[in-house]
This record gives C-alpha cells, structure tokens and sequence, in this order.
C-alpha cells in the first residue's frame, strides 16, 4: 500500500484543534485501509512570522514554500491572528500559495449530509450535492492594482504567471484633489479552459449531466466574454454533458430558491469565492464546508487542503469548534490521492455519526467538543472498515 508524505500546517485560532481532530481520522483511515501517512509538522502562523519572519510581507519565506514543495500533499488547519498584518495572513498564505504552486482549481463540495439540517425549508439529505469548481489564479485575485492620487502619472504594472506575463501601462491624468483607485481583472484561454476541462471531468467520473458556467459576461464583456467561449469549446468534448451558462447574480438567487438543480458549478475565482460561501450555508454552513487548492498534476505543484472557514480566534483553544470541514478536507486529499474508497469512508464514518446525533457541536445546536467530534468519527471509521 502507499506511503504519502504529508506537511501539517495548523496555524492559528482553531486552526491547530480542527486539525488535530482531522489527523486522527486519517490515522484511522489508515488502519483500516493500509495507507501510511508520514506527516511533517510546520510551525507556520502568527508566532512564528512575529518571531522568525517579521518584516517579511508573507507568511512563509521562500525556503518554506520549496519545502512544502517536497510533500504530496499539505493539509492546512486555518490562519488569522489579530497581531499580525491581514494582508500578510490572507494575501501572503493563502493566495500566494496558490499561486506559488500552481493550484488552479478551487474544489468546494456543498453537500447536505446525513444528520444536518439545511436553513432552506423541506430538504432531505443529499438533495443539496454541489460540486464548486473555483478557479484559483486568475480575475481579480491577481493582485494588480493601485490607487492614485495627484495630477498625473505613469506607472507599468507587471504579472508573472506560470502560464503567461504580461506587462500594463497606466496612464492617468486626475483632477488635483481627486483620488482614483483600481484593480485589474486577467483571464486567459489557456487559464479558462484548464479549469472548465477539470469541472466538466469531474462530471464525468462522478456520473453526471450538467456542468454550470458561472459568469457576468452581459456586463463585464471581456473577461467573461472569453471565459464563455472557453466553456463553449471545452464543453465540445463532453458531448453527453450539457453546458448551462447563468449569470452569477442569477446564480445566486436559484442557489437559494432550488439547490437541488446544480451538479457542478465552474466559476471564476471571485464570484467562486462568494457563491462557495453560499453554497456552504445552505448544507450547514462553514464547519461543513472543505475546499482544496489544487494542481491537478501532482508533479507541477503541491496541493492544499483546508476549511474554507477561517481562524475564528476568539473561539481558538476552547476545544469546541466543529472539525467536520477539516475532515471532509481529508477527504478531498484522499482522493486527489487517489484513495477513493478511503475518501468516501470518511464521509460515511462522518454522515453516520452525524445521523446518530449523539455528537454534535455547537454550530448545530449540541455541546460536544470538537475532540469529542473527532474521535467519534474516528472510531467510526475503524467499525465501518473499507
Ligand atoms: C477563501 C478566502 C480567501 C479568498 C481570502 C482569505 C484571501 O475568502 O479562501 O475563500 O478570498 O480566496
Ligand atoms: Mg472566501
């Protein structure tokens, strides 16, 4: 069986205790199906940048990065910590992990479970199955943009991708007093049509017929425009998948009124960013909710695998958040391993105790601890056996 080496990064708030509570099912998982996990824990959050990277604008330096680099996989707790710049947190972890690496693929299932009580009224379990396909490194996640202020000026504002550079000249001439800020949305074919390609064969092995291209190309033509045409093309090759084209703010709105209908969703990064959200509140909200950062080619880049859900420091090391977001995270590792029948296992050890009811955590409606949450799904695990 495999042995997979896997960096360990818990960060900050409850980032370290929901992913402890993960840890211990994979451990589980492992038991019973012969996997061998070598884990490697970093230090990587709030006290170690103030004591070892302050000054620097990222959360990890280079090296690190390279190191991370060497794993198969890195399942990430959370961070955020109120003494340290947001930007560095947010910007320079997150982001700059995606696109250090290359994980252009956001994955964010919503799935109602077993034992959860959707906020929409009249929902059975599973009627809600959404696979989320976030793009990840590209639209107005580029982090090109500048504000100005003063009469006139030039500046050239560049972007080095994996896949492409390009260079923008800006010009400006402003009434004196004024102030003009902007932000630069990039998108490319190649860029598109990579992520369409993901979502529409992950229909494919997941048996299904619909693939949703999110978009506001009625609107922002360009960047949507060209983002449609690549569904367009790409959709070509499924011929037994049919392409459905709706505008976000559409989406969102029939996201409430009939879940039901979407099977996957494929959405640039930022309108992904927010319809995941939504799409996670109405399966239980953020602690039902994993996302993993991925490059598909394992050899081009280490994916990532976290809850979408953030540090929540004023609830961290109480011991009572929920881990259910980080261990369907695992989940999602899992099969981007490979380990499919690893992967659904801990969604059944998961649904199963969910339906029981005897271990619930606070965020829906129980007392148990978030240890208490673990270890219950843990154990099992371990009864259920692949
Ligand atoms: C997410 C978060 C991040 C994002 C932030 C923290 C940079 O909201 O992972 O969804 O906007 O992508
Ligand atoms: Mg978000």
């Amino acid at each position: 069986m495999a042995t997979y080496s896997v960096a360990l990064i818990p960060g900050d708030g409850i980032g370290p205790e929901v992913l402890r509570e993960g840890k211990k099912v994979m451990d589980a998982v492992a038991q019973v199906t012969g996997i061998t996990w070598k884990w490697t824990e970093y230090p990587y959050g709030a006290e170690h940048w103030l004591k070892h990277r302050k000054g620097l604008p990222t959360l990890f330096s280079e090296e690190d990065m390279a190191g991370l680099g060497k794993h198969d996989a890195v399942y990430f707790g959370a961070v955020g910590d109120p003494r340290v710049p947001e930007s560095v947190e947010q910007a320079g972890a997150l982001l700059w992990m995606r696109f250090y690496f290359d994980q252009y693929i956001n994955l964010r299932p919503a799935k109602l479970l077993r034992g959860v009580a959707s906020p929409l009224a009249n929902k059975k379990p599973h009627d809600i199955n959404i696979l989320v396909v976030r793009e990840n490194s590209e639209d107005f996640y580029i982090g090109l943009g500048a504000r100005h202020s003063g009469r006139k000026s030039k500046q050239t504002l560049e972007l080095k991708r994996a896949l492409y550079q390009a260079r923008f000249n800006v010009d400006i001439d402003l009434d004196p007093g004024d102030e003009l800020a902007y932000q630069i949305g990039a998108m490319t074919a190649k860029g598109a049509e990579r992520v369409l390609r993901y979502g529409f064969e992950l229909a494919k092995k997941k048996k299904l017929t619909r693939v949703t291209a999110v978009h506001k190309a009625n609107v922002l033509t360009k960047i949507y425009g060209l983002w449609l045409e690549a569904a367009e093309r790409v959709a070509k090759e499924y011929p037994g998948i049919e392409l459905e084209e709706t505008i976000v703010d559409a989406t969102a709105m029939w996201l409430v009124r009939r879940p039901e209908w979407f099977q996957v969703i494929v959405a640039p990064n930022m309108f992904g960013d927010i319809l995941s959200d939504l799409a996670a509140s109405t399966v239980g909200g953020m602690g039902f909710a994993p996302g993993g950062n991925i490059n598909p080619n394992r050899k081009a880049g280490v994916s990532m695998f976290e809850p979408i859900h953030g540090s929540a420091p004023k609830h961290g090391g109480l011991n009572k958040a929920n881990p259910i977001a980080t261990i369907l995270a695992g989940k999602l590792m899992l099969e981007h391993l490979g380990e499919d029948r690893a992967a659904e296992l801990v969604e059944q050890a998961t649904e199963d105790v969910l339906e029981a009811g005897k271990v619930r955590t606070y965020d829906v409606g129980g007392t148990s601890s978030c240890s208490a949450m673990g270890d219950a799904i843990a154990e099992r695990v371990l009864q259920l056996r692949p």
